[in-house]
This record gives C-alpha cells, sequence and structure tokens, in this order.
C-alpha cells in the first residue's frame, strides 16, 4: 500500500467544491455543544468532539471547565420548573464540562442529528446518545435546538472568553502533561481524534482550551529554548 500526501490547494478544493456546489449553499450557523460530565468522567470527550468533525463542522471555541450554577440555571430556564431539574441540577455540577462552539452549514440542525433523541434509549444508533447512553438522566451532550438558542447559548457561556475556572478534577499527586494540538490537527478537523487517544489511555482531561490564533510572546515564551 502506497501513501501520498493528500492534494491541498485549489486542486483539491475543486474536487471537493464543484463550482456549482458554491453558488448556493445553506447558510453558515454556529452551535453550542457541551459534553456532560458523565462523558468527560467516561473519556468520552475526545470521541465525541470527533464525531463533529468527522460531520465537517469546525471547532471554533472550547473550554473545560465546571459548569457556573447561574449560567445553568439560565440554560435550563426551559425546564427549571419541572420535577427532575433539582436532578438535572446536581449531575451537571458533579464533574467539570467540555463546552464547544462549532461553525458549518446547518451546524445547528446537524449538531442535534449527531446528538441524537434527548432519551439515549430513543435515540438511533449511530448517534452520540444512542451509542453511548442509557437513560435520560446522563445523556452524555447537550446541543442548541434552534439558532437563537445557540446565539443564547454561545453568548451565556462564553461571554467572559475562555478562561476556565478551575476544573476540581486535579488530583495534586498525579502528574500533569501539557498537550497542545497544533494548527494542522485543528484545522484537519483532528482534534477529537487526538484527544481520544489520550483519554483512551486513561489520562484525564484537566483543562483544555482553544485559541484561534497563538500570540507571539507567548510562543516565545514556549518555544524559548
Ligand atoms: P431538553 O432541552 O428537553 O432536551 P435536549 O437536551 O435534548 O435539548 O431537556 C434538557 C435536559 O434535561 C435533557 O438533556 C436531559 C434532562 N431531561 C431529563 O432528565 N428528563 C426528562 O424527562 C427530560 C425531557 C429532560
Ligand atoms: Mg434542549
Amino acid at each position: 500500500l502506497a501513501l501520498i500526501p493528500a492534494p491541498t490547494g485549489p486542486a483539491a478544493c475543486s474536487v471537493v467544491n464543484p463550482p456549482t456546489m458554491t453558488a448556493v449553499g445553506p447558510t453558515v450557523e454556529e452551535t453550542f455543544i457541551m459534553v456532560k460530565p458523565d462523558g468527560v468522567v467516561r473519556g468520552l470527550a475526545g470521541r465525541i468532539l470527533r464525531r463533529f468533525e468527522d460531520k465537517g463542522l469546525r471547532l471554533v471555541r472550547s473550554k473545560f471547565t465546571m459548569a457556573d450554577r447561574n449560567i445553568l440555571n439560565e440554560h435550563y430556564a426551559h425546564i427549571a420548573d419541572k420535577p427532575f431539574y433539582p436532578e438535572v441540577f446536581d449531575y451537571m455540577t458533579s464533574a467539570p464540562v467540555f463546552q464547544m462552539v462549532f461553525q458549518g452549514p446547518n451546524a445547528v440542525s446537524a449538531g442535534r442529528t449527531l446528538l441524537g433523541a434527548t432519551d439515549p434509549m430513543q435515540a438511533e444508533l449511530g448517534t452520540v446518545r444512542g451509542d453511548f447512553g442509557l437513560g435520560v438522566d446522563k445523556n452524555l451532550c447537550h446541543g442548541s435546538d434552534s439558532r437563537e438558542a445557540a446565539a443564547k447559548e454561545v453568548h451565556l457561556w462564553f461571554r467572559d472568553g475562555i478562561a476556565a475556572s478551575r476544573s476540581g478534577a486535579e488530583v495534586p499527586s498525579l502528574e500533569r502533561t501539557f498537550i497542545m494540538v497544533k494548527p494542522d490537527g485543528v484545522q484537519r478537523g483532528l482534534s477529537g481524534r487526538i484527544l481520544s487517544r489520550f483519554e483512551d489511555k486513561g489520562l484525564r482531561l484537566l483543562a483544555s482550551k482553544h485559541i484561534e490564533k497563538l500570540g507571539r510572546p507567548k510562543l516565545d515564551e514556549h518555544y524559548a529554548h
């Protein structure tokens, strides 16, 4: 088997995107996706992220944090008076969450399709909830259900930028390592695949953020040697 590098540049673009397909296209949208505590604790953040990247959606923001209690109440205002909400609240604040914003054509409905039905027992196989979940009380991942909700949720969860609150997942006696997916990995949509390698090995994600463009001073310091 001979492997050659995938073609890049205009030649590749003309194969993927012939002119007839670019003339009229679906609207580019943003959607807010959040791996919930059960997904994080089970080491599924990378595998879930990968599904969105594999679909062709572009990761444009992310952070890893304990859910802020006030923001969570605002986020779930539509179910705050339901009898099951206290359990949802306790579950959502039991461990860190991994929050992401994806961009792409029809991102909102694509995201909902990738997640599957709210109850994992009703969700189709091939969806995140259908493949990984057993009950509605732990359904692994949130996804915006409309463009309006997406705009609201992105603003709500990212209004303070990407500064993460302490994840609360640190165990001081354990070693930590710093892993960075470089621009080619991010642009090729490989962040999820790379992260899942580390999770599959048994390493726990403690902190994460997506940086659109690294600043020169930080890079100089990182590569001082
Ligand atoms: P909802 O926004 O209706 O579902 P979705 O996440 O698919 O948009 O509900 C928010 C969360 O509340 C849902 O992901 C899981 C939880 N939930 C329950 O625990 N029990 C229930 O009966 C419902 C409808 C939701
Ligand atoms: Mg919802």
